[in-house]
């Protein structure tokens, strides 16, 4: 049994972790840190955990010594507390992302602050367990992806690996209000949320950097570009990514690459059904699971790869992935804590 803890428990990601820690067999929680809510039960943010827990919010500063820290700070926070972190902790996983990307000028570009521990980068292993499985079983830190990084190279990685496509890719991506996390602003009140579909982010988005990062090992000339739009739902992540295939691919080389990157992954499905209306991804039906479905149609009329893709942003998207990534790190089996189907209807 490992003792671990949470830090930043009241927030989004947080709970998650939690949720999903509960129900590990392996795992003791042993505190919870939120600023706004110490000493008060922890069911009082996070109403689903009623009666599956009796902890309260500790304040950060009382952290004590534990196995593994998931931290789950705003981006930009972590590197404040890190080295401080490191010495309460023998293992850490940072669901920010303010270690995600190894280039310090890399993070300076895209997050328009400077970085307070370079230092630290290099020691990170970037958490998509079904592309660095083997350094995650080694690591001591892991830096979680963002959520439409996440979905978006679960996609490509294959295509890319294989030599399948080529030019720009672009990533359509459709979001839901709860990747914006707990704390409210004038674009998540109600009456300017609900109903919305907001043209985010057109261009410029952030998780671009990581993309091209983990992609860029097999193709160093990526070009890649993602325009988000905000819809009406609270959890759930789809992209729809518009690439070239290469001249003479076919239909049956995409099924392959897809096959043999993911036919043993316990958490990537491949959905490209004949018949039915749940015909190709859609996040409704993956709540709450760690699996990220992944479907892809050939143009053939306007010569384009299209690949639609779905997660719970706040499970495979982070805090299942972090999970994942502890279950890897000490060895329990992998899909420990995290085999829940899903609910239909939903
Ligand atoms: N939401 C998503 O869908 C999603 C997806 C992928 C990755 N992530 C990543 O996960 C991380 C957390 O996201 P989230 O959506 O859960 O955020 P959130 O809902 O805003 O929660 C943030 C948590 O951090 C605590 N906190 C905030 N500022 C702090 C500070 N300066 N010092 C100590 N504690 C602080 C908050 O609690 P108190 O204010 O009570 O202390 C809260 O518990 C982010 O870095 C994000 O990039 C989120």
């Amino acid at each position: 049994m490992i003792k671990v803890s949470i830090f930043g428990a009241s927030g989004y990601a947080g709970g998650e972790i939690l949720r999903i820690l509960l129900n590990h067999p392996k795992v003791k929680v042993k505190q919870v840190t939120s600023r706004q809510f110490v000493n008060q039960l922890v069911s009082l943010v996070h109403p689903n955990l009623r009666k599956r827990t009796d902890l309260v919010f500790t304040h950060p500063d009382k952290l004590e010594t534990c196995d593994l820290l998931f931290v789950a700070l705003p981006n930009g926070e972590s590197m404040n507390y890190m080295p401080k972190l490191k010495n309460l902790a023998n293992k850490i996983i940072d669901l920010g992302a303010d270690f995600r990307l190894r280039n310090k000028k890399v993070f300076e570009y895209w997050y328009k602050k400077e970085h307070k521990r370079p230092e630290l980068l290099t020691q990170f292993v970037y958490g998509i367990a079904e592309l660095h499985r083997e350094q995650l079983k080694k690591a001591s830190c892991v830096a979680c992806a963002g959520c439409e990084a996440s979905v978006s190279i679960l996609s490509l990685y294959p295509l890319i690996k294989h030599h399948l496509i080529e030019g720009k890719i672009i990533i359509d991506a459709k979001m839901s209000s709860s990747q914006a996390g707990v704390k409210p602003s004038l674009s998540s009140h109600h009456p300017e949320r609900a109903g919305a579909v907001r043209s985010y982010m057109p261009s410029g988005h952030r998780h671009t950097a990581e993309i091209i990062q983990e992609l860029s090992t097999y193709n160093s000339n990526l070009e890649v570009a993602i325009s988000a739009t905000a819809i009406d739902m609270v959890r759930g992540l789809l992209v729809t990514i518009h690439t070239l295939p290469k001249k003479n691919v076919i239909e049956k080389d995409v099924w392959n690459a897809y096959r043999t990157e993911y036919q043993n992954e316990p958490f990537v499905r491949i959905v490209k059904e004949q018949q039915g209306i749940y015909r190709y991804p859609e996040p409704k039906i993956l709540q709450g699971t760690n699996y990220c479905d992944i479907g892809f149609e050939m143009d053939k009329i306007t010569n384009r790869l299209v690949v639609i893709a779905a997660i719970d942003n706040l499970v495979k998207g982070t805090a299942g992935q972090a999970v994942q990534a502890m279950n890897l790190m000490y060895g329990f089996p992998e899909t420990m804590s995290l085999d829940f189907p899903g609910l239909h209807p939903i």
